[in-house]
Order: structure tokens, then sequence, then C-alpha cells
């Protein structure tokens, strides 16, 4: 496939939305309207970092990516429901996702809980589901990724962070800032991007590179969110398809509002090239995720 990031992660994208579509009920599916609001946010166009890495990690164990694709779909379906539950009323109060309006908007609350609800548990409902792996795939081994999954989503990962986002947001300034604000990035954000690779890699049957990945992956996930904090107070709303000023409205704790712009790319750019340092002994079968890395930094959406 060359040296071309934008089209190799096209090619994946490509392939995610094939099975997503695939594996989620239809629109005319009764309940209808749940199945019209999962579908609506699902397929409202993000860029689908977290299933092309699941997809990336497998094929640098030397796998096709067609080993991890039922995990890639649950991931996805796991960001997403996070996203509707993140733009509700009673968490960041958003009226724009993926350029279009928020799922609470156009269905209503009620059925925008509801919606995430059921992407959740039907992330887990493919993910444990042995007949949609290729046969050679050991059942243990899609245990061991489903595992990692719902640590990296659950309480002790992005629950808990966007937890703490919530409850420092609108704070007056004090100490342990500094920790608390790595802390919720890492929780909300990294750890989800982090699971993506390992559980790609495990369910490949990866052996020490599962580490490498998951190390390359919380500096990755780490950056991508103080970029999403830069993007957020400075980005162009056409192409991220969401508002931009909105956590200096709600007082939220970010790496702009506790460093500055500047200070916070020259931190972004650190972890970038941290993540390429780890990759090193994977040499060039990484050269994808050496890219996305890059891309990372400089991305506008
Ligand atoms: C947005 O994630 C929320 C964060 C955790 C930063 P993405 O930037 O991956 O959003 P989509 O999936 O492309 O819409
Ligand atoms: C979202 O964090 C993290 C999630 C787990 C959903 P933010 O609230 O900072 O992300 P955006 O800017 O709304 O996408
Ligand atoms: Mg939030
Ligand atoms: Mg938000």
């Amino acid at each position: 496939m060359g040296r071309d990031l934008m089209g190799s992660w096209e090619a994946k994208r490509a392939l995610v939305e094939e099975y997503l579509d695939r594996w989620v009920p239809s629109q005319d599916t009764p309940p209808s309207r749940l199945h019209q609001a999962m579908r609506y946010s699902l397929f409202a166009g993000g860029k689908r970092i977290r299933p092309v890495l699941a997809l990336a990690a497998a094929e640098v164990v030397g796998e096709e990516a067609l080993v991890a694709m039922p995990l890639a779909c649950g991931i996805e379906m796991i960001h997403t429901y996070s996203l509707i539950h993140d733009d509700l009323p009673a968490m960041d109060d958003d009226d724009f996702r993926r350029g279009k309006p928020t799922s609470h908007r156009v269905f209503g609350e009620a059925l925008a809980i509801l919606a995430g609800d059921a992407l959740l548990t039907l992330a887990f409902q493919i993910m444990g589901d042995l007949s949609l792996y290729p046969s050679r795939v050991y059942p243990e081994r899609v245990l061991g990724a489903v595992k990692e999954v719902a640590l990296a989503a659950g309480p002790l990962g992005m629950v808990g962070g966007q937890v703490v986002d919530l409850e420092m947001e609108g704070r007056s300034r004090g100490e342990g800032e500094e920790e608390a604000l790595e802390w919720i990035h890492i929780h909300k954000t990294a750890r989800m991007i982090e699971a993506s690779l390992k559980a790609g890699a495990l369910v490949a049957g990866a052996g020490e590179e599962a580490e490498i990945l998951e190390a390359y992956g919380r500096h990755v996930g780490l950056a991508f969110q103080v970029v999403d904090d830069i993007l957020g107070c400075q980005g162009d709303e056409e192409k991220l398809g969401k508002p931009v000023g909105r956590d200096v409205e709600k007082g939220k704790l970010t790496y702009p509002a506790l460093y500055g712009v500047e200070a916070s790319s020259r931190k972004a750019r650190e972890l970038i090239d941290h993540a390429l340092e780890i990759l090193g002994p994977l040499g060039e079968r990484a050269w994808f995720l050496r890219e996305l890395a890059l891309y990372v930094v400089d991305r506008e959406r």
C-alpha cells in the first residue's frame, strides 16, 4: 500500500464503515427511533482514529486487519456513545457534533441517553461474538482484548475521566491542577486510544509488541486530547464540526487554559516525539503509526 498515510487511513476507515453498517441494526428495525438515533451519530462522519489504530496494530503484529474488526467496530460504538453523552445538557451541553446537531437536539434527551446505552451494549455484543472473527482467532485472545477495552472505557478509564472533568469545571485555580489535568486527559481520552492499539495487538497474538503499542498509544492519546483542547479554543468550527470556545465559556480545565496555546503545542509535540521514540524497535513495520502520530499534532479536525 506504500507510504501514503491518508490513502491507507481512508482504506481502513471505509472498511470500518462497511462493517459498522453490517453489524448495527438498520434504521427500520423496531424500535426504529432508537436505531435511527444510533445510526445518526455513528454515521455522522467521525475520523475513526480508534478503530483504524486497532486494525493497524493487528497489521503491525503481522496479521490481517480483519482479525481486529469486531473490536474496532465495538470501540467506535463506545466512542460514539461517549460523545452523545458528553454533549448532553447535564454534561458539556453542546449543540453540534460531527458537523450536525447533537443527538439530544434532534431526538430529545431520553433517546440520546438510550442511544448511547444501546451503542455501549451493542459494542460488547459485537466484540464478544466469536462468529464475527476469522476462525483461526483464539477465544482467549478475544477475551483478553475485550477486557482491555472494558477497563479503558469504564470507571477506571474514560468514565472516570469524564467524572473528574466535570468536577473540575468552573473551579477557581488551585494547587494540584497540573496533575489533575493530566489525569483527566489520560483517563477520558488516552486510555481508549491506548486500548484500541492493545486490543488490536492482543487479538492478533502480539508478544512484546503489545507493550510498545500500548505505550505509543498513551502518548499519542494524551497529545490527541491536548490538540483537541487547542482546536477547541482556536480551531475552525466548519472543519471541526463542533463548537469552538465552549471550554472557556464553561470554565473547563484544559491545557490552553492552564499553560497557554504555545506551551500546549510544545507539550503535544514532545509527547509525539516520545511516541516516535517508543516505536523505534518496531522499525519499518510501524510506518503507518509513525505517520499518524505526526498527523495528530498538525491536524485541523
Ligand atoms: C473527540 O474525539 C473527543 C475526544 C476524546 C477528543 P475525536 O476527535 O476522535 O472525534 P470524532 O470521532 O472524529 O468525531
Ligand atoms: C470528550 O472530551 C472525551 C470523551 C470521552 C467524550 P471533550 O468534551 O473535551 O471533547 P469534545 O471537545 O467535546 O469533543
Ligand atoms: Mg467533555
Ligand atoms: Mg465535550
